[in-house]
């Protein structure tokens, strides 16, 4: 079966002075991690177009506050949306899946884990490219 976007639990060590949770390569995620990058201070209001990556794996957390994420697999190109508010969950975007970001709540914080480094190259940007490289 082709890889999918899924929910990934991560652990979460509960503790009276604040619960802990992590994330380290081939463990909580498929991966080895290379790159870490956080989406912040987020006005009201905005969203972030789609784009997809041809090679690149993300892990997606909502460190704080909430927001939406609309996919579209390669594998049939089938949308589907997560809504993303809790520290313990992250959601696994495998290559080739078309993602928007909306509905930020307030203080929402977007914490990205990333299989590679910043490549422009590897970004999708127009759908029916998309679509095209999909089939
Ligand atoms: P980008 O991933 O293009 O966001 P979006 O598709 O939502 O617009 O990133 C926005 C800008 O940040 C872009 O100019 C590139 C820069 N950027 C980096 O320099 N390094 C990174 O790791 C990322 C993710 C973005």
């Amino acid at each position: 079966m082709t890889d999918q976007a899924r929910i990934i639990t991560l652990p979460k060590i509960c503790d009276p002075r604040g619960n802990l949770s992590v994330i380290e390569s081939y463990a909580q995620v498929p991966f080895e991690i290379k790159r870490a990058y956080w989406i912040h201070d987020i006005p009201g209001g905005k969203y972030r177009n789609g784009h997809a990556f041809r090679t690149q794996s993300e892990l997606m957390v909502a460190l704080s506050g909430s927001f939406t994420v609309v996919t579209c697999s390669a594998n049939g190109l089938a949308e589907e949306r997560f809504t993303l508010s809790q520290a313990s969950c992250g959601l696994y975007l495998p290559p080739m899946t078309w993602r928007s970001i909306e509905d930020f709540s307030t203080n929402a914080l977007v914490l990205v884990i990333s299989s590679g480094e910043y490549n422009p190259l590897e970004y999708i940007r127009d759908f029916n490219l998309f679509k095209q490289l999909a089939k």
